[in-house]
């Protein structure tokens, strides 16, 4: 028998992850499945009590029950429990153990594509407060990143996010004008924001006008292929990022958790990249 996975979240039916962890299966020479468990918000409770009848060995959870999910579970790991959000869930002897891989598979995909990056000392700029930043945040301060500012629409969000980080982290609260005129300051740039997202395509959180030559610009909204503001990163003489890396590698730590093996997902990026320019159908 092989392995069993899922997703539970809801809307649940379009998402990319049975396609990319049946490439994990294939690739590693596992048996196994990734079922879509789309659980309506009225039923969330009674799924999850049905879910454990099952012998399901891991699961991953997506919007809207990333907080949500955390009462139902047996232990949170530290760094889950930092961020407050849970996306994958372990089932280790019936105990159903969370952790947040999104954050984390964001800083593998950074380092992946830019090996040569020194996290200890770079100075990031984080645009926007919202959920997708709460890992970000917390993933690169662990990685040690001395300085890490955060430029969003509401201060009082950016605050609220600024608590997470740790101690040896400088953290200030920007507006998106300051963080504008302030761009030299920084080596890193990560978008956060849905802003850009299809089919607003034009949208553009700030102008990169002030950006470093050789930063780092990177975007985690993977459609459009090429948004707005990493077109204008290339322009200028920037680094890019796409968040198509961030997508593959946040599934490639849950699939390690889940089978306790180390996957190489450069090839699955490269693939799911040529599905997106070729169609849809992935
Ligand atoms: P997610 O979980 O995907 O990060 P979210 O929690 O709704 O989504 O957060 C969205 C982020 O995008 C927030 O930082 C939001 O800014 P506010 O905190 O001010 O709402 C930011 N955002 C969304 N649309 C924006 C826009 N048009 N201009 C500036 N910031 C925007």
């Amino acid at each position: 028998m092989g392995y069993l996975f899922g997703l539970v979240g809801y809307p649940a039916k379009h998402s990319k992850s049975p396609w990319i962890h049946e490439q994990f299966l294939k690739k590693q020479g596992e048996q196994g499945a990734y079922r879509i468990f789309e659980t309506s918000p009225d039923v969330l409770k009674d799924k999850l009590q049905a879910l454990k009848m099952v012998e399901v060995d891991g699961f991953n959870v997506t919007v809207p029950y990333k907080e949500e999910i955390i009462p139902y579970l047996d232990e949170v790991d530290s760094y889950a429990s930092s961020v407050g959000a849970v996306n994958t869930v372990h089932v280790q002897d019936g105990k159903w153990i969370g952790y947040n891989t999104d954050g984390k598979g964001y800083v593998r995909s950074l380092v992946e594509e830019y090996p040569d990056t020194n996290l200890n000392k770079t100075r990031v700029l984080i645009l926007g407060a919202g959920g997708a930043a709460r890992g970000i945040y917390r993933a690169l301060a662990e990685a040690g990143a001395p300085v890490i500012d955060i430029a969003n629409r509401t201060a009082s969000r950016g605050e609220a996010l600024r608590k997470l980080r740790c101690e040896s982290t400088e953290s200030s609260v920007l507006s998106l004008e300051k963080a504008e005129e302030g761009l030299s300051n920084y080596d890193l740039i990560v978008q956060t924001t849905s802003v850009g997202m299809t089919p607003d395509e034009s949208g553009q959180i700030i102008s990169l006008r002030n950006v470093k030559h050789n930063a780092i610009v990177s975007d985690i909204v993977y459609k459009p292929f090429e948004t707005s503001i990493l077109k204008e990163a290339k322009n200028r003489g920037a680094r890019v990022l796409n968040g198509h890396g961030m997508l593959i590698y946040q599934a490639a730590l849950a699939f390690e958790q889940w089978t306790e093996t180390f996957v190489e997902a450069n090839d699955i990026v490269t693939k799911f990249e040529q599905q997106l320019k070729g169609d849809t159908t992935c």
